[in-house]
């Protein structure tokens, strides 16, 4: 059983299509070990009750300094006996400490087509505002590793989505996220549970 422990900072629209396709059988052998969050606000923190899953706020509010905030991370990480880290749209920058100790275990959701709008200041709504103003017509979403880079590490999948004259930034990201992000985010924790997944020279093998 590969327990996960899955990283939120808003919505958690992500965090719900993990706990839909492991209800559905969509994604095997998995468990969500316990979801933390950087924002006590967060609404991803209600969908992890609603569905049972211990939910942890570690906020840097809480703390003196970064790195006791980091350190806590850390613990609320390896607490949870985790095998694989998932960031859901977590908007919080990893610490070096955490990327070393996990290396080859930390999964990310972007919403772009990485190399393109992405890296430092791309994240969320202004990944899709930055797509609109370049006037590119097709975008999507990856599903990457994350190593000591901002949004660096080896890509597991990707998905194209068409973007229409007429999107506005939120109608693009929602498009990005249903057509997109909610498939390939479970689909890559699957593959991984199943022992398909290996990263050899930088780059993803899948078997
Ligand atoms: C998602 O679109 C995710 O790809 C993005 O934040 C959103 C979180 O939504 N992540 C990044 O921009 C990371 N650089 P959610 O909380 O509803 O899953």
């Amino acid at each position: 059983m590969l327990r996960i422990t899955v990283l939120v900072s808003g919505g958690g629209t992500n965090l719900q299509a993990i706990i839909d396709a492991i209800r559905a059988g969509i994604i095997h052998d998995t468990q969500i070990a316990r979801v933390i969050s950087n924002n006590p606000k967060a609404y991803a923190m209600e969908r992890a009750k609603e569905a049972g899953i211990e939910a942890m706020c570690i906020s840097p509010k809480s703390y003196d300094d970064r790195e006791k905030f980091h350190d806590a991370l850390l613990k609320g990480i390896d607490d949870a006996d985790t095998d694989l880290v998932v960031l859901a749209g977590f908007m919080v920058v990893l610490p070096p400490k955490l990327i070393k100790k996990y290396a080859g275990r930390i999964i990310n959701i972007h919403p772009s087509l990485i190399p393109s709008f992405c890296g430092q200041g791309y994240y969320g709504l202004r990944v899709h505002e930055a797509v609109l103003a370049r006037g590119v017509k097709v975008t999507g979403a990856t599903v990457h590793f994350v190593d000591e880079g901002t949004d660096t590490g080896p890509i597991i999948f990707q998905q194209a989505v068409e973007v229409k004259q007429d999107d506005t930034p939120e109608t693009l990201q929602r498009r990005v996220m249903e057509e997109a992000e909610w498939k390939i985010m479970p689909r890559a924790i699957d593959m991984i549970a199943q022992g398909r997944v290996k990263i050899k020279d930088g780059r993803v093998i899948l078997s």
